[in-house]
């Protein structure tokens, strides 16, 4: 097991930064997420930290030692990607067993080591087949099967489930979890999906342009985003955003649709108007009166449901917001509804430098 540091990493292809600077300390045997979009520079940390890809500037520690002129093999981590290239002329068996022949492990070993990785994965009743006999989730566990092998001292998965199916996605990520915790070996884990990311990790960092705009626990991430990006990235479907002016800076009140708000914040807005982020999940919409709070009349546009609830589209005002509604109700398209925010579930953030108030 190790723990992993960056200091002052920097990355560049040719003149294009990819990674401006990298701080950060991964702990020993926590299971670590970078999550962010599309190009934000996600496999270019893994593949740095296996010594695929090598930093421009920094160093990389493992332990107290750096690592940056080590090979893959010194490093001594074990990768599972995306495309799980497993050998197809292999059976399951010798596909897990090959990380240790190569090592020249005695066969005892091997066969003891495999039949312990495969019954841990549930490969068991598997190991004779070959690749093109397995379904796609099988095949990933064979990859995992095969990582786990070598008792590495880091685990590096970049998007490592992003080819199964959405049900064997969620039935995967929980196995991934639970491996985990019985072998607690350092992870870093790289996905574009927050909803993995946050149920898989102890931390994540979310990435935007190979900035970390916040790393803390899932749950810290969620109640208290520094910005708009991250409140934006953060949660499904996401935070909706409103632009509201300031009626009056001391003590704060804005205008939340024509409601009159005096928010607790930390620190004061610097000009006339302020974004209020609510999660759709902290809109409740009915057709019956419920007092509390702000509430509002709106119109529904859309109703999406998704089983124990059902997501709404409703035209609130001058705004369009998406918020939450009891199954039960089926209110008409157009229909008129009630709408209620809790006054304590809106986020209020700076519209020039996004950060939140
Ligand atoms: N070998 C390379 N040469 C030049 N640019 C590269 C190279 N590898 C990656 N990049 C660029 O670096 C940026 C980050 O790429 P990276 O693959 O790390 O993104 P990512 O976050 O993993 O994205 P995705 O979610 O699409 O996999 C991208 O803009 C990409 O085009
Ligand atoms: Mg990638």
């Amino acid at each position: 097991m190790a723990r992993i540091r960056f200091e002052n990493l920097r990355k560049a292809f040719k003149d294009v930064v990819v990674i401006p600077r990298l701080e950060l300390t991964i702990h020993e045997g926590e299971f670590f997420t970078f999550v962010g979009p599309s190009g934000c520079g996600k496999s270019t940390i893994l593949n740095i930290i296996a010594g695929l890809e090598p930093a421009t500037e920094g160093k990389i520690y493992f332990d107290d030692k750096v690592v940056n002129d080590l090979s893959p093999k010194e490093r001594d981590v074990a990768m599972v990607f995306q495309s799980y290239a497993l050998y197809p002329h292999m059976t399951v068996y010798e596909n897990m067993a090959f990380p240790l022949k190569m090592k020249k492990t005695p066969k005892k070993i091997i066969e003891g080591d495999v039949e312990r990785v495969a019954s841990i994965i549930g490969l068991k009743e598997l190991l004779q087949r070959r690749p093109k006999e397995l379904s796609g989730g099988q095949r990933q566990r064979v990859a995992l099967g095969r990582a786990i092998i070598r008792k590495p001292k880091v685990f590096l998965m970049d998007e490592p489930l992003s080819n199964l199916d959405a049900r064997l996605r969620v039935e995967m990520r929980a196995e991934l979890k639970r491996l985990h915790q019985g072998l607690r070996i350092t992870t870093v884990y790289v996905t574009h999906d927050q909803a993995e990311a946050m149920s898989l990790s102890d931390r994540l960092a979310i990435l935007n342009r190979g900035e970390i705009q916040q790393c803390g626990t899932p749950m810290e991430i969620y109640q208290k985003p520094l910005n708009i990006f991250v409140a934006g990235f953060i949660g499904s479907p996401p935070m909706n955003f409103f632009r509201c002016a300031v009626k009056r800076h001391q003590p704060l009140e804005i205008d939340l649709n024509g409601f009159n708000l005096s928010p607790c914040v930390e620190s004061m807005p610097q000009g006339d108007s302020v974004v209020a982020g609510i999660r759709p999940e902290d809109i409740i919409v009915s057709e019956q009166r419920i007092e509390k709070d702000i509430e509002d009349t709106g119109n529904v546009e859309l109703v999406e449901p998704v089983g124990s609830f059902s997501w709404v589209d409703v035209r609130w005002g001058g705004i369009k917001a998406r918020g939450i509604l009891d199954v039960k109700e089926k209110p008409a398209i157009g229909g008129h509804v009630m709408i209620r925010v809790k006054k304590d579930k809106v986020f209020l953030f700076d519209p020039d430098s996004g950060r939140r108030l």
